[in-house]
């Protein structure tokens, strides 16, 4: 199989991209592995004709928007994203009419109809770039995470930034209580969580941010033991770039108390990111479908959001 694929992106000059939260085989086969910052700008830049896409709808739909003229694929197209579901357009538009003195700034985590009503995209590792690039007192919404908006709400000490109610259901299953136990467990451990994680949560981290930020944390950092709180697909890298530590994944609300002992990889897979299959890919590549397409008019709104994001992250 992965031969086959090998054959065909050459043949067809496509390139598989991956978030961090795919399968280890996934990510083992894909030409460049990031998380969604570095993925849109390898999606912006790349020279291929056909981009695969090992992620999430909204991902894809971001290459695409990016690149037009490229063929974007998503091996599965039922690989949506219940934060990008928790804001629907109709009532995202209805909100912004209601502030219109309002600068608005959305996660990538979005539908590109979203992203068309957005002034500036951001994700979470330059979140609070963007929002610093802005005038103090200028007057935010931030959407869709409660959690990414808040924490950036606290360490900014904004009081003019609107956050919109929305929230991923993997971060959301993370509990303080769970992860006390866990740190109780293994004393020597560093806990590093993603900011879409509840405030209870962040506050137990000793260090938050990003998959790549977190990654990279755990390259540089000399601890030899790490709890992690973020969907545990990016637990593959961080043991593959540091053979010598132990991560721990942070089981989620619903795992059995004595899955806290073990090293339970899965119980906080995110099932949309987990859709992707290596066969999958084979599939899109031979048939080139499923494609994402993104209507003209739409597109071109977005794009502003996402270039702004891209020229102000630099
Ligand atoms: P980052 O890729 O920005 O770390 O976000 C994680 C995420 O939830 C993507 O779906
Ligand atoms: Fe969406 Fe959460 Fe899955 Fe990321 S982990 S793709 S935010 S549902």
């Amino acid at each position: 199989m992965v031969e086959k694929i090998n054959q065909l992106r050459k043949a067809k000059n496509a390139v598989i991209l991956a978030h961090f939260y795919q399968r280890p085989e996934v990510q083992e086969i894909a030409d460049f592995v990031g998380d969604s910052l570095q993925l849109s700008e390898q999606a912006a830049a790349t020279g291929a004709d056909i981009i695969v896409f090992a992620g999430v709808h909204f991902m894809a739909e971001t290459a695409k928007i990016l690149s037009p003229q490229k063929k974007v694929l998503l091996p599965d197209l039922n690989a949506g994203c219940s934060l990008a579901e928790s804001c629907r357009p109709d009532d995202f538009k209805k909100f912004i009419e209601e502030h219109p003195e309002h600068t608005v700034i959305s996660y990538v985590n979005t539908s590109a109809d979203i992203k068309a009503l957005t002034d500036i995209c951001c994700t979470s590792s330059n979140a609070l770039k963007i929002v610093n690039s802005l005038p103090k007192n200028e007057k935010i919404i931030f959407a869709p995470d409660r959690n990414l908006g808040n924490y950036i709400k606290s360490i900014t000490g904004r009081a003019d930034m609107l956050v919109w109610n929305g929230a991923c259901h993997v971060h959301e299953a993370f509990s303080a209580e769970k992860l006390a136990a866990l740190k109780k467990q293994h004393p020597g451990a560093k806990t590093l969580a993603h900011p879409e994680c509840k405030r209870p949560v962040l506050l137990l981290a000793d260090f938050i941010g990003s998959t790549a930020a977190l990654l990279n944390f755990t390259r540089k950092d000399e601890a030899q033991e790490y709890i992690v709180v973020t969907e545990p697909g990016v637990i593959f890298q961080m043991q593959k770039e540091s053979p010598q530590k132990t991560f721990l994944p942070l089981p989620g609300i619903a795992a059995p108390a004595s899955a806290l002992a073990d090293d339970c990889g899965a119980c906080n897979d995110c099932q949309f990111m987990k859709l992707t299959t290596v066969e999958k890919i084979y599939w899109a590549l031979e048939n080139e479908q499923p494609e994402v397409f993104v209507a003209e008019t739409v597109r071109k709104k977005a794009e502003k959001s996402i270039l702004r994001m891209l020229e102000l992250s630099k």
